[in-house]
């Protein structure tokens, strides 16, 4: 349609018809035939409401995309087809690893193809949008969203966010096997308080403008289509109801001109944020505030015809948000074809059986590549597949391997770790613990633990990251009968591993590695994949330490080797301050060393940026992956800076015994910083340069801002 039929269109709308389309359910309010039951009655909606509904959210199967959309079709009156949404978190039926675990590839291009793929499968089923990426910002492991998110750094973050928003909405969502993109949660959602969801937030203008926006910039920069709002509070107000936020930040500031969403019920909750009395009042708060979609609440469905009659809101405020809406049904193409990718229903199963076969082998490439060795003394790769190894544990043979947000992914196509070694090894024993003789005769024993997939994810905060105590026990017992003990972690967070670091030689970190789990764990375990991803949240040493992460500010008491020992510096009496693992570590089975390093200049300036070459050295005769990561340190600056702050990273391949050459360029921009005014600028000063292999890479040089 263009641009003049949909204004004609926009014209014929009437008041109520407008405001349906600012509304969103789920798919159960299509499906009362007959008698109203169910959520319809629950919200009281009435069919003329119901059949002027803008979108829905949380379809099950194409079929029922279909059905909807028909029914739907023959009841609006103007023929506005229903926009269908969904989170395609980490895959829609094919489930590729959670995005924590992405995030560890540090791989752009990867999570680039994820998404595409991702699409390719939603859209199969009739899905237009997806709910993600998550760009929020994470810093506390206790929180079980931060398996949604790309972890604990801004710049990593950013790069994800927007390979993630390019890679489901390609060059035009005219294109086939597009979504349109929702990042979310605007804004600091990753910041609730004790790491307990829906919390309060309650962080620094300056804070959320250095760290919590710049990914939600990437995204927006990236072109995405939506934005959603969090549930937690910014400076005291809640997001969905946050003028501020949503119309001087995001609107004037960043200049993101698509749809905003509220989160699920989030205007309904601005009740029990004690901020309106009533749903009439949150209604009026969040239209006002800027949100367009109500997402399952009947709020505005029911509210904002009168207000606009009532002349209390201007109507403009509603055109707008209604002109959003139908701009990206027209994007989608879904006027010309509502159901947009869909089969007819005789190809329809053959369609998804064959993307699920060209999908189902990535996920297994993809998986290998998201595991991260955290451990290795010498016991891995298991080199030949006569050795005898052993495996126990609550994990080694779950089909939970999918994790969270993978509502629609199969569990009984899921390779589980026992299925995925027996691949691998001939001589494989499934042990209990009461197979003493057994675990003992075995050349190594793997153990398999970890978490349930609804320990992490929403609602599933925890305080206390540690273990289960049986699971600990389990592998101090195996421990004592047989030493050679590789240890397999099944978990959507960081986990506090000092009570498990010493009962074996080798850990390696699977996350919830989807639905080949299985298979690329033991691709990794022997060595026909070697291990290159990195941790893109620090791992903590104690629950004690949180929030912890690599980038933390100067303090005016800093601990050092010279005076740890004093008492009057910013440290713990019980532990060091340290986590158990830091941001961006995790092992090769190479062996790695970054050689000369050389600068283009040791001065930059805006016109004029350097370039900084080093040389990754492969000592070992195994060829491997890594992730060279590059860190600047601001000397001096207005506020207090952190004490060093990634500012690229490349992932590199090195065959054995050689070498490989990595640029990185530095701009001015990389330089920038929020200063107290809240504006962004550099200035001018020298830089320390770290590079190297994780967060505690050395010091290789310095350069100079003029
Ligand atoms: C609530 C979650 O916070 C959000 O991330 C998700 O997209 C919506 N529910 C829809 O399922």
């Amino acid at each position: 349609m263009n641009n003049s039929e949909l204004k004609k269109l926009f014209n014929s709308m009437t008041l109520s018809e407008k405001v349906g389309q600012m509304g969103q359910v789920t798919p159960d309010f299509f499906s009362n035939e007959g008698e109203i039951t169910g959520p319809v009655a629950e919200m009281k909606l009435n069919s003329g409401e119901l059949y002027s509904i803008g979108s829905i959210l949380g379809t099950h199967k194409p079929e029922q995309v279909i059905d909807i959309q028909k029914k739907y079709l023959e009841n609006n009156r103007l023929g506005i087809p229903l926009m269908f949404m969904a989170d395609v978190i980490h895959g829609y039926e094919t489930i590729f690893p959670i995005p924590l675990a992405l995030a560890s590839t540090f791989d752009t291009n990867l999570v680039k193809k994820v998404a595409q793929l991702s699409s390719k499968e939603a859209v199969g089923n009739g899905i237009h949008v997806t709910f993600s990426p998550m760009a929020d910002l994470v810093r506390d492991p206790r929180w079980g969203r931060v398996l949604e998110s790309n972890g604990e750094d801004p710049h990593l973050s950013s790069k994800l966010t927007q390979a993630y928003v390019e890679g489901y909405q390609g060059k035009s969502l005219l294109h086939k096997n597009t979504l349109a993109s929702c990042v979310k949660h605007f804004l600091g959602y990753g910041s609730s308080e004790a790491g307990r969801d829906y919390n309060t937030v309650s962080v620094s203008d300056l804070e959320l403008y250095q760290n919590h926006l710049p990914a939600f910039k990437a995204a927006i920069e990236a072109q995405v289509k939506l934005v959603m709002t969090s549930f937690n509070t910014v400076k005291g107000i809640p997001s969905s109801a946050n003028k501020w936020l949503l119309g001087n930040v995001l609107r004037k500031e960043l200049g993101f001109d698509g749809i905003i969403i509220s989160d699920w019920g989030a205007i309904q909750e601005l009740i029990n944020h004690r901020i309106a009395e009533d749903s009439k009042e949150a209604t009026r708060l969040a239209v006002e505030a800027g949100v367009d979609i109500d997402m399952m609440t009947s709020s505005y469905i029911k509210h904002l015809g009168d207000f606009i009659e009532d002349g209390e809101i201007n109507i403009e405020t509603i055109n707008q948000a209604v002109w959003r809406i139908l701009t990206l049904k027209n994007e989608l193409g879904l006027f010309e074809d509502p159901y947009r990718g869909l089969m007819k229903l005789e190809n329809l199963d053959q369609n998804l059986d064959n993307i699920r076969k060209e999908l189902e082998p990535i996920t297994r490439s993809v998986a290998s590549d998201s595991l991260v060795l955290l451990k290795n003394e010498g016991i891995l790769p298991i080199k030949t597949k006569s050795t005898k190894v052993g495996l126990i544990g609550p994990k080694a043979q779950t089909k939970d391997l999918l994790g969270a947000w993978s509502w629609i992914g199969d569990k009984s196509e899921v390779i589980s770790i026992y299925e995925g070694l027996q691949e691998q090894f001939e001589r494989l024993t499934l042990s209990t613990i009461d197979d003493t003789d057994s675990i003992s005769k075995q050349d190594l024993v793997i153990v398999a633990l970890g978490e349930n997939s609804d320990e992490s994810g929403e609602a599933a905060s925890r305080s206390s990251i540690q273990l289960q105590q049986e699971q600990v026990e389990l592998l101090k017992k195996v421990y004592e009968i047989n030493q050679n003990v590789v240890v397999l972690l099944i978990n959507g967070r960081p986990i506090d591993l000092t009570n498990i670091v010493n009962y074996c030689k080798a850990i390696l970190e699977c996350w919830f590695p989807g639905t080949s789990g299985g298979a690329a764990i033991a691709d990794v375990l022997c060595g026909r994949v070697n291990p290159s991803a990195k941790l893109p949240m620090s791992f903590p040493a104690s629950v004690g330490q949180i929030p912890i992460y690599y980038n933390y500010l100067s303090t005016g008491r800093p601990k050092n080797e010279s005076n740890k020992d004093e008492k009057y510096i910013s440290k713990y009496l019980d532990i060091a301050n340290d986590p158990l693992y830091p941001f961006g570590f995790g092992l090769s089975f190479s062996n790695f060393e970054c050689g000369k390093v050389e600068f283009s200049s040791g001065s930059l300036s805006k016109d004029a940026p350097i370039k900084i070459t080093v040389t990754i050295k492969n000592l070992s005769n195994i060829s491997g992956k890594t992730v060279v990561q590059l860190y600047i340190e601001d000397k001096i600056a207005e506020v207090a800076r952190p004490v060093r702050e990634l500012k690229g990273f490349t992932k590199v391949s090195v065959e054995p015994l050689g070498c490989e050459e990595v640029v990185f360029e530095i701009t001015d921009k990389d330089l920038m910083y929020i200063h107290s005014n809240l504006k962004e600028s550099a200035d001018k000063g020298s830089f320390n340069v770290y590079i190297g292999f994780d967060s505690l890479a050395p010091k290789v040089g310095e350069f100079v801002l003029v």
